[in-house]
């Protein structure tokens, strides 16, 4: 058998939305308050996409700053892989527009989705297709438009997400020099798959009259029950990635951005402290499958990754799914 190619990070790059939305903003559109969001998510404003966007701008102008952040041509690609479960259709997938917009010609492209994992999830894909032999430069995206489906009078909801993307060039280790992914996981239990959800729209329920009718197309979630769920996934996701490794070569760590309380509580449980995680909720809320690669962009861009040093992702979401990444910067 081959040996395993090891793959590493060459580049990143995001894409906020534009439209910035504050916390004043959903006080004149739900019973909600600035103090509320601010002391329950740490969520101060969040940025949504203007009327003639979706996912897949959002994704290539992500993409085309990864690739030049990788000296990488779009041509260079072998392969796009974009976590989102807001595709600007059902049909095709996103990241075909994201391959014909960047004309990366030589690449294949699909989308996963796996909900907030959705970025660990390509970034696992496209490093298994590395580590295989099967592709040599691989471009993976976490990307989502959920303002297209947030029920502006739910205000247990409405006031968590945001609209954005991220995205990554990975190559063989052996190019990059840095970033190497030391260790992978994913995981599912699809028995919650009714915590976080939108129930109509797809194959069991199309969209009708009446489906839209009782919004059920819109994106509802049982909070007060994820938030246990993830605290607890969160904190042993964290520790499972650096099993058998100093934990303090850890830099910083890069959860997904679901609410700074739940990171915080999580952080605590494994017994470290805040100064090394990165936080970025508070500008953008919740962008799903986005808030990992978006936040990994902001960290790499302030000097937080240390040469040599360990980096953990982590990430929990609907389905359930969730998924940790351990790498060596
Ligand atoms: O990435 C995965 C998707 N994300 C999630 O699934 C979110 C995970 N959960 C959470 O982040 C938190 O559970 C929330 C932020 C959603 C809610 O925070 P909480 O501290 O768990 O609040 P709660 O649900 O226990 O609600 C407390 C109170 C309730 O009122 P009563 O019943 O105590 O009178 C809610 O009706 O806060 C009320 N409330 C609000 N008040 C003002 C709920 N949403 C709002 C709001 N503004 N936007």
């Amino acid at each position: 058998m081959a040996s395993r190619v090891a793959v590493g990070i060459a580049g990143t790059g995001i894409c906020a939305a534009p439209r910035v939305m504050t916390n004043h903003d959903f006080e004149k559109l739900v019973d909600t308050s600035d103090e509320w969001i601010v002391q329950r998510t740490g969520i101060r404003e969040r940025r949504f996409v203007a009327p003639e966007q979706a996912t897949s701008d959002l994704c290539i102008a992500a993409g085309r700053q990864a690739l030049e952040n990788s000296g990488l041509r779009p041509e260079d690609l072998d392969l796009v892989v974009v976590g989102t479960l807001t595709p600007d259709y059902l049909l095709p997938a996103c990241a075909t527009l994201v391959q014909t917009g960047l004309g990366a010609t030589r690449a294949g492209a699909f989308d996963v989705n796996a909900a907030c994992t959705g970025f660990l999830t390509a970034l696992h894909t496209g490093e298994a297709f590395i580590a295989a032999g099967r592709a040599r430069n691989v471009l993976v995206l976490g990307a989502e438009s959920l303002s297209r489906f947030l029920d502006m009078s739910d205000r247990a909801s409405c006031i968590l997400f945001g609209d954005g993307a991220g995205a990554a060039v990975l190559r063989p280790h052996a190019e990059t020099g840095r970033g190497e992914i030391l260790r992978s996981t994913l995981g599912a239990d699809g028995s919650g798959y009714d915590l976080i959800h939108m129930r109509g729209g797809g194959a069991k329920i199309p969209p009708t009259a009446e489906s839209l009718a009782k919004g059920e197309h819109f994106i509802r979630l049982r909070g007060r029950e994820v938030f246990r769920f993830a605290v607890t996934k969160m904190a042993d996701l964290i520790l499972e990635m650096v099993e058998g490794f100093d934990p303090a070569d850890v830099c910083v760590v890069v959860p997904h951005q679901v609410n700074a309380r739940i990171i915080e509580a999580a952080i605590e449980r494994v017994g470290w402290s805040m100064d090394r995680v990165f936080v970025n909720i508070d500008k953008y809320g919740n962008t799903s499958a986005a808030t990992v690669p978006m936040a990994l962009h902001e960290a790499i861009e302030q000097g937080r990754l240390q040469p040599g040093k360990l980096v953990v992702f982590v990430a929990f979401g609907a389905g359930l799914t969730w998924g940790g990444t351990l790498i060596r910067w």
